[in-house]
């Protein structure tokens, strides 16, 4: 059996070209699974995961506790907010008993860039990065090429604008790994307070003017404002971010071609895209949304197939 080159997946930083394809075949085979009227393999039954929350999630904490029941592994759940972390217990001390129980991997979110990397080195099981601060988010740079690969045919050489806050989002940074992995040509555009210094050295461009980076792409992907991680203000009103950066279903007719529109979710309406576009046969939000339990099924699978 073909096997992942990492024991754990903390960064899309840490894969080659062959895992990414690796992944996307086994998911290739977990979709087909997750559409038929028995959406359960056995798979997993001798696997025991625990979820561990230290931020806030819908779409990664759902998808991986769905793909995780899917190949039948046991699964537990635990949340920060709930949890004796409130009494000072520290991130070692929780995963350590959390792993007495029997646990075999972990997938965690956490707000600190590198929190899954420290652990990897703590503890011994399994790591999955759900989304370190503003740092990396694998899965969803997976699924995010896997809905561009199932909609375009292939990433390799797809023109790919990624728009908005750079700067704190973690998608970005695991999309931009992914994407220039697979062979795809990448910009990012947005305000440049929110582009960081170094994105040039890794083989990105800088399209600050909305405009042309549309009409240059076969792909936008659009970002969040992401306000939780903001200290200070790095652009007027909110009003001229939505102006200059925001998508809108009259830009995208004054194209000259179709575009595919992504959003690793969650939206916010009105601000960095509208309603008709969001909700528009040229979005593809809901399908990411969809992919995400194939790959992580995926990640899950490949990952345990190293702990048996
Ligand atoms: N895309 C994403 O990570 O969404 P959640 O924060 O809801 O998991």
């Amino acid at each position: 059996m073909a096997t992942l080159s990492v024991k754990h997946l903390l960064g899309i930083k840490y894969l080659d070209e062959k895992d990414i394809q690796l992944i996307f075949e086994t998911a290739d085979h977990f979709k087909e699974v997750i559409n038929r009227s028995i959406k359960k393999v056995p798979s997993l039954r001798d696997i025991t995961i625990a979820n561990i929350f230290f931020e806030s999630s819908t779409r990664t904490k759902l998808s991986f506790e769905l793909a995780e029941k899917r190949l039948s592994a046991d699964v537990i759940n635990f949340s920060a907010s709930q949890s004796s972390v409130k009494k000072g217990e520290t991130l070692i001390d929780t995963v350590n008993n959390i792993l007495s129980m029997k646990v075999d991997m972990v997938v965690m979110r956490h707000p600190n860039p590198g929190a899954g990397i420290f652990l990897s080195k703590h503890v011994k099981a399994s790591i999955i990065n759900a989304g370190d601060g503003a740092h990396e988010h694998p899965t969803q740079a997976l699924l995010d090429s896997y809905s561009i690969r199932e909609k375009l045919g292939d990433v390799s050489g797809k023109k790919v604008v990624i728009i908005g806050d750079v700067l704190h989002s973690r998608v970005a940074l695991s999309n931009i790994f992914a994407l220039k992995l697979q062979g795809a040509q990448v910009k990012v555009c947005g305000p440049k307070t929110l582009i960081p210094k170094y994105i040039e050295s890794l083989g990105v461009e800088i399209e600050p003017n909305l405009r042309k980076a549309l009409n240059w792409c076969d792909v936008a992907n659009m970002l969040r404002i992401q306000n939780e991680r903001m200290e200070i203000s790095y652009f007027p009103t909110t009003r001229e971010y939505t102006q200059q950066y925001g998508i809108n279903k009259t830009i995208l007719e004054s194209l000259d071609k179709e575009i595919v529109i992504m959003h690793p979710g969650p939206i916010n309406r009105g601000v960095e895209i509208t309603s008709d576009v969001a909700d528009s046969s040229q979005s593809i939000i809901l399908h990411q949304v969809e992919n995400g339990v194939a790959i992580r099924m995926a990640v899950i699978y490949l990952l345990a197939s190293q702990i048996k």
